[in-house]
């Protein structure tokens, strides 16, 4: 067996079966579990679409309702933890305190991630999908000089972050639009960071320290880490007439457009339809379409300029929109791709509990193509 160039990055190898997520790159389809994620947006819940994830169906009222109940009451952090959110100088990414206070609640959780039996590993997850917004919260609080707002367990899963992180209960429009964003970027099948986070649970390490791996991941800037790129380009165009001689000036440096192009849609990201939708929203309702004109000048002239160069498989993806959407929130840049992993965790842990369920550990193979038979030269000689 010879390496195909075509396949770098694993490009089109199927790894595994799964039965979590589903993207259609032609036609621009993403499902989780079967539902579309139109209409998970349109009727779900952040809340519901993790349990659809969690337990691979949606809930009745009752199973809701526990679920739910289960979520406020796992909240908290312990207090040592909540204590480690304020020892980080106040430059660290937020993504990197987030990947250390995971790592560190390995050590206060019981978390084998071969845990038997499974409800006991199940437990362990929705713990984390409780705890990361705290988290998220809990360090920038500490990271902006700011008192830790303790999680208010009468306000909803979303409600409660922006309060955590704001000290203001969000009106309920504001709270159903962000919580719509976490619904878009709970699933995405085996993108870097959900492999990521597979590939560590195979070795039958721990839960946490999957999705440590996964938060990892997840940072870069060709992964979640875009959705802050794009709001750092859109700040250095002063104005929406200045796109044109911008986009020409990345493409002159061979430089990318940030938020456009995906390694799997060949045509626009479903989820960037309903973001940019919510965008052109609140942008009205703000009267403050500045960042949301500037995007869409960006989106055609890149467009025109890669149809030109014979790409057309260049569109927005899911960052593109994101960053203007949760700025308009009052969200700070440093905090989107948290919010990403807030969402995504979700996923993660679908995916990891489908990993243990059929496990074989990860181990591909690589073309060696470096020298052999090289003699050894003593230090002396060389
Ligand atoms: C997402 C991404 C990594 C996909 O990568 P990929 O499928 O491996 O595609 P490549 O990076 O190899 O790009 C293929 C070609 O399209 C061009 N291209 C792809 N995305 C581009 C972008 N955003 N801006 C400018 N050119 C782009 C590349 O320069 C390359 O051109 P070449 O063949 O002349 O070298 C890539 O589109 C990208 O870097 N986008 C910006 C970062 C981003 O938004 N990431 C979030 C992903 S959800």
């Amino acid at each position: 067996m010879t390496f195909n160039k075509e396949n770098k990055g694993l490009r089109d190898v199927i790894a595994d079966e799964s039965k979590i997520g589903f993207i259609d790159s032609q036609k621009g389809i993403l499902s989780y579990r079967g539902y579309t994620v139109q209409t998970l947006a349109k009727n779900s819940s952040f809340i519901e679409t993790s349990h659809l994830l969690l337990y691979g169906k949606l809930p009745t009222q009752s199973e809701l309702q526990a679920f739910d109940k289960k979520l406020r009451k796992n909240r908290d952090l312990p207090a040592n933890v909540l204590k480690m959110t304020k020892l980080f100088p106040p430059k660290a990414h937020p993504m990197v305190s987030l990947q250390t206070i995971v790592a560190a609640m390995g050590a206060f959780s019981e978390d084998p991630a071969a845990a038997k039996p499974r409800e006991i590993l199940l437990d362990r997850c929705i713990e984390l999908v409780a705890q990361f917004p705290t988290i998220i919260a809990a360090c920038w609080r500490a990271k902006s000089k700011k008192s830790f707002i303790k999680p208010n367990p009468k306000l909803d899963h979303s409600s409660n972050f922006l309060a955590m992180l704001t000290g203001k209960v969000p009106d309920a429009e504001t709270a159903k639009m962000f919580d719509v964003c976490l619904v878009l970027h709970a699933e995405h099948s085996f993108n870097a960071s959900t492999f990521t986070g597979r590939v560590v649970a195979s070795t039958l390490s721990s839960l946490h320290a999957s999705i440590t791996g996964a938060i990892g991941s997840l940072y870069g800037p060709l992964h979640g880490g875009a959705n802050e790129k794009v709001l750092q380009m859109i700040a250095e165009i002063k104005n929406p007439a200045d796109v044109e001689s911008w986009v020409l000036g990345k493409f002159a440096r061979k430089e990318k457009i940030m938020g456009m192009g995906h390694p799997i849609y060949q045509v626009k990201d479903p989820r960037s339809y309903i973001l940019e939708e919510m965008l052109k929203q609140l942008s009205q309702k703000k009267h403050n379409s500045k960042d949301y004109e500037t995007l869409k000048k960006i989106e055609e002239v890149t467009r025109r300029e890669m149809e030109k160069r014979g790409k057309t498989d260049v569109w927005p993806n899911v960052d593109f929109f994101s960053g203007a959407l949760y700025k308009l929130m009052d969200i700070p840049v440093e905090l989107f791709t948290p919010l990403f992993a807030m969402a995504r965790i979700s996923g993660w842990a679908a995916h990891i509990l489908e990993q243990l369920e059929d496990n074989r550990i990860y181990r591909p193979d690589c073309d060696y193509v470096g020298p052999s038979n090289l003699s050894y030269v003593d230090i002396s000689q060389r």
